[in-house]
């Protein structure tokens, strides 16, 4: 397993960090969203979209559990699984959807602490949270697909180091 912090000195870092994600994708790839609510996990993932060319408002999904986002080369599935904290109803809409899932799919997974033992496995894990007055990203990468994507951010990182 590999590990590094990325510091994020304001929004425009974390909306930078998810950007430079989606650029470094190159195969289907899962990445688990952690940290406290409000900790700026849906703003990475508008980053991730902008930088994928979607245009468009990126809905926080807290109650459709699920936005698909069906893009050029990839369809980004942005799940919220918060709500399955409180009741597990949903979860067999969520195994359905997860059935979909192929070699363009790209799954952003936020609060994936609620999915044990039905989401797929992850790639890279990133967990957003404050240190001092500023935030910070921990990333671990779990395989080798997780483990190119963190080189690549690690090579990104000087325009907003
Ligand atoms: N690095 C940063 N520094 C300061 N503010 C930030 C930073 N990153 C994001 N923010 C701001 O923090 C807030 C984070 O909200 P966001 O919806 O992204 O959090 P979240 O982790 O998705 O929360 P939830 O668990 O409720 O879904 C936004 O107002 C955003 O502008
Ligand atoms: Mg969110």
């Amino acid at each position: 397993m590999e590990k590094r912090v990325i510091l994020l000195p304001d929004e425009t870092a974390t909306v930078a960090l998810g950007a430079a994600l989606a650029v470094a994708c190159q195969q289907a790839c899962v990445i688990y969203l952690y940290g406290n609510i409000g900790a700026g996990k849906t703003t990475l993932c508008r980053g991730f979209l902008r930088s994928l060319g979607y245009a468009g408002n990126v809905k926080s999904p807290t109650y459709t559990l699920v936005e698909l986002y069906a893009l050029t080369r990839w369809t980004v599935y942005h799940f919220d699984l918060y709500r399955l904290a409180h009741t597990n109803t949903e979860e067999l809409e969520l195994i359905s959807i997860l059935d979909y899932l192929d070699h363009s799919s790209l799954c952003l997974i936020e609060w994936p602490q609620y999915g044990k033992g039905i989401l797929p496995i992850m790639d890279l894990s990133l967990t957003l949270e404050y240190q001092g007055t500023i935030r910070r990203a921990k990333a671990e990468a779990f395989n080798a697909n997780g483990k190119r994507l963190l080189a690549a951010l690690s090579l990104q990182q000087e325009p907003y180091s």
